[in-house]
């Protein structure tokens, strides 16, 4: 099967669902879907020396799901948002890609993510320049650290030392840092954002965290 006539296919019958179910507008497009290579993940950039092609080959499919599927899927909606009343589209960040964070941190392993997240940060701002006028909020908003099905797998053996790092790095950087979040209070504090977000408050083009703000943890 063609997987690429599969997805847009499939990206279409969407909005046809949703315009069937709304009467053709959509107040919220939340863009949530994403990757966390497990190529390099809790890999540094000289891991890969002697590898190009496999850093390469890894950074393209971060791009390809966690930019790239975000920009169809606004394509796709842009003209129900436009016939919807909040008009708010949001994409799922990560505080992994906030530069002060990086540099304060030196957390050095999941490149690919980082990058592709900070690449979408732009993008938002991008979409904000354009759709403002039209009075379409765009914001990317990070999560937190969350409890979620990847971070409840049990990391393999050799891992495991990386994400006790990953850990010890948060608590130094932002020392309350007890646990990470259930996912009910993930997304009912990005839910909170996103209902209290707006043009005229000038959040258009923002990326901040579930609190609101640049406290990512
Ligand atoms: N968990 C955290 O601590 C954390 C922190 C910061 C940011 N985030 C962000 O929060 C969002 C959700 O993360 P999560 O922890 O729930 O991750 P997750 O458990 O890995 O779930 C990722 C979701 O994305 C979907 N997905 C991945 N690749 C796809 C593709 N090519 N086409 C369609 N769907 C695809 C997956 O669908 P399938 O299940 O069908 O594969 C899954 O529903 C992501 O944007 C992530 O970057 C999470």
């Amino acid at each position: 099967m063609d997987l690429k006539a599969h997805y847009a296919n499939s990206k279409q019958r969407a909005v046809e669902e949703v315009k069937e179910i709304t009467g053709g507008g959509l107040d919220h497009l939340i863009n949530n879907a994403a990757v966390v290579s497990h190529i390099s993940e809790f890999k540094t950039f000289k891991d890969f020396d002697d590898d190009f092609e496999t850093l390469e080959k890894d950074l393209l499919e971060s791009l390809e799901i966690n930019i790239l599927a975000v920009i169809k899927t606004v394509q796709a909606f842009i003209p129900l948002i436009r016939q919807g009343k909040q008009k708010k589209v949001l994409s799922i960040s990560t505080g992994m890609a906030d530069l002060e964070l990086i540099n304060a941190t030196e957390v050095d392993f999941a490149a690919p993510y980082a990058i592709s997240k900070g690449a979408l940060n732009v993008t938002v701002a991008k979409y904000n320049a354009l759709y403002k006028k039209e009075g379409i909020l765009f914001l990317a908003v990070s999560p937190g650290y969350v409890a979620t099905e990847r971070n409840q797998v049990e990391p393999a053996k050799e891992d495991a030392d990386k994400v006790a790092v990953l850990v010890q790095k948060f608590v130094g950087y932002a020392p309350h840092f007890e646990r990470p979040l259930a996912p009910a209070e993930s997304v009912s504090a990005v839910l909170s954002v996103l209902e209290k977000s707006s043009i005229a408050n000038g959040d258009g083009g923002a990326f901040i965290s579930h609190l609101g703000n640049k406290q990512w943890l």
